[in-house]
């Protein structure tokens, strides 16, 4: 009798340890592009009281992997584009990313890498295919490095914009573009041989965003006016057509049954048309819902594709180029308080629901804000003053229909932004006398005035470079704008 419930309690173990792979699927990608981000420690242990156990990071920054040592969270590193090109032409360089980069922090106890990804949507149309000869050959040395190292449970993999395939209307007749798979084609030799799955970042906001007649409600998954009819199957949304669609040409170039994986997917809250609280709120929960029912899709009924939320937290440093939603993509604001509610277990049947929970202590500096000083009475230059303000720092809650639009006048958010951008220095706060300094916030609603994280000191410096995420389809930069961001930047 004893045997036979004890029995049946490893049976039950067993049942809760399989639910526990389902709950793996869901990863967040965490950048850090912003004024003062949130220091690694307090970011894993965001993640960890909100039960998260994989994370993706844009790049190789010691700091961020050496806080999850121990902490259980499976890691994605990444070796960044204007890498690319010394990784392919030379093995050796290969050979050094992985030992500085991975197998420095595969100790006991250490860092749970389990990917290494070779650049960042390197065939964007805005990077002009500068890395379209370099990516393959860098992904085959990065793999064989790892290979070389032991490493055998590391794989290497690409995060690929959706635009590396043909912009066919029916998934059935999707197909890697042409010009990309000679590139592709030897990719898919690699990760067919390692197991990788072929991973794609996915924006049907950005359809939204570029297409204001893109139906909504395809985009979501409540059924749809206007579903994708592509001979017997009938798409209700438009991730199940965009999986379907690179499962397609997957098959087409001989994989049939490669894994793919969601590198990015998400829905950004401010700046834009479309980017609300309200609308991330629910795409993201019903988003999770589908993904993790295992549902699947009409291609691949009864399956879980791995995904990563794009993103942890908001970055108020990133380029807005492909547009003004570019800073608002968290599921948490950059102080790691949740915009909306949250389930993370939504879809799985074995797990308690839950909901976001914020950091209990965000490390901020002292309540002090800077706001229009209202003695000023002539008020000559003050739009030259909010304007130097924006331009230096982020007013995108200020757009027509976002957070702050609602503000009688900017000034008081351009002020408070750029003085918290610079750590609250006296002199930030001055505007030839328009600005004063109160220790009350002047938040109101959904229009929150930020207050800046202290800054952390790093143990290696990390130059900043210029990150150009979500699958921005068929962007063009203009030249003059490119290198007036990297001045911002710099
Ligand atoms: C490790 O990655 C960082 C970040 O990308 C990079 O700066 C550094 O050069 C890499 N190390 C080697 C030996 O390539
Ligand atoms: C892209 O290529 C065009 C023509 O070859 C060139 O004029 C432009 O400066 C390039 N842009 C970037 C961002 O490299
Ligand atoms: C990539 O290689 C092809 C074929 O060798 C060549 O025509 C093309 O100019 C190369 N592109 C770049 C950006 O180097
Ligand atoms: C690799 O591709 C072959 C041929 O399509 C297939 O039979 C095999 O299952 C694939 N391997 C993996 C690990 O998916
Ligand atoms: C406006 O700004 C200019 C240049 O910064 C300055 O010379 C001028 O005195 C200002 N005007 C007023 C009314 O403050
Ligand atoms: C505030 O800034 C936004 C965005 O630049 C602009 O559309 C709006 O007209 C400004 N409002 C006022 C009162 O200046």
């Amino acid at each position: 009798m004893a045997r036979v419930v004890a029995l049946v309690a490893l049976v039950i173990l067993l049942m809760v340890a399989s639910a526990e792979i389902h709950v793996s699927a869901l990863g967040v990608n965490w950048g850090n592009h912003a004024f003062n981000p949130l220091p690694p420690k307090d970011v894993v242990k965001l993640m960890q009281i909100n039960g998260i156990k994989k994370a993706k990071i844009f790049d190789a920054d010691y700091d961020m992997i050496r806080s999850m040592a121990g902490s259980g969270i499976e890691v994605m590193v990444a070796a960044p584009n204007n890498m690319l090109y010394s990784l392919a032409n030379d093995p050796n360089a290969a050979t050094a990313w992985v030992k500085q980069n991975v197998t420095q922090f595969l100790f006991q106890g250490g860092v749970d890498i389990k990917w290494v990804a070779v650049g960042n949507e390197p065939f964007l149309t805005a990077y002009n295919n500068s890395y379209l000869n370099t990516t393959y050959p860098a992904l085959r040395n990065i793999q064989t490095a790892l290979d070389q190292a032991g490493h055998s449970e590391v794989r290497a993999i690409i995060p690929f914009n959706a635009d590396v395939l043909t912009d066919s209307p029916k998934p059935s007749g999707s197909r890697f573009k042409p010009e990309y798979i000679s590139q592709i084609q030897p990719m898919l030799e690699i990760f067919n041989r390692t197991g990788a799955p072929f991973s794609v970042n996915l924006y049907p906001y950005i359809s939204k965003y570029q297409n204001p007649d893109f139906p909504l409600d395809y985009a979501f998954f409540s059924g749809t006016t206007s579903p994708n009819v592509d001979g017997t199957i009938v798409y209700q949304n438009a991730l199940d057509a965009s999986l379907d669609g690179l499962i397609t040409a997957l098959g087409a170039a001989g994989y049939p049954n490669m894994a793919v994986m969601l590198g990015e997917i998400g829905w950004p809250t401010d700046g834009a048309p479309f980017a609300t609280v309200e609308l991330a709120g629910r795409y993201m929960q019903d988003m999770i819902t589908h993904l993790q029912s295992g549902v699947g899709t009409p291609l691949r009924p009864n399956s879980f594709t791995e995904f990563y939320l794009f993103g942890l937290l908001d970055e108020n440093w990133k380029s807005i180029l492909p547009g003004p939603f570019e800073r608002s993509w968290g599921v948490f604001y950059y102080d790691g308080i949740p915009k909306y509610p949250l389930n993370l277990n939504s879809g799985l049947t074995n797990l308690a629901a839950t909901t976001l929970k914020a950091l209990d202590y965000p490390p901020y500096m002292k309540a002090q804000f800077c706001v229009l000083n209202d003695a000023a009475v002539d008020k000559t230059n003050l739009t030259q003053n909010v304007q130097y303000a924006c331009e230096r720092s982020d007013c995108t809650a200020l757009n027509p229909g976002s957070t702050c639009s609602m503000l009688t006048e900017n000034a008081s958010y351009a002020f408070n932004s750029y003085y918290q951008s610079q750590n609250q220095d006296m002199n930030a706060c001055d505007f030839q006398g328009f600005a004063k300094v109160v220790t009350t916030n002047p938040s109101q609603g959904l229009c929150r005035f930020p207050l800046s994280l202290v800054p952390t000191a790093k143990s290696t410096s990390g130059a900043s470079t210029l990150r150009l995420d979500s699958g921005v389809l068929a962007l063009t930069l203009a030249a003059s704008l490119v290198s007036a961001l990297w001045t911002m930047a710099g």
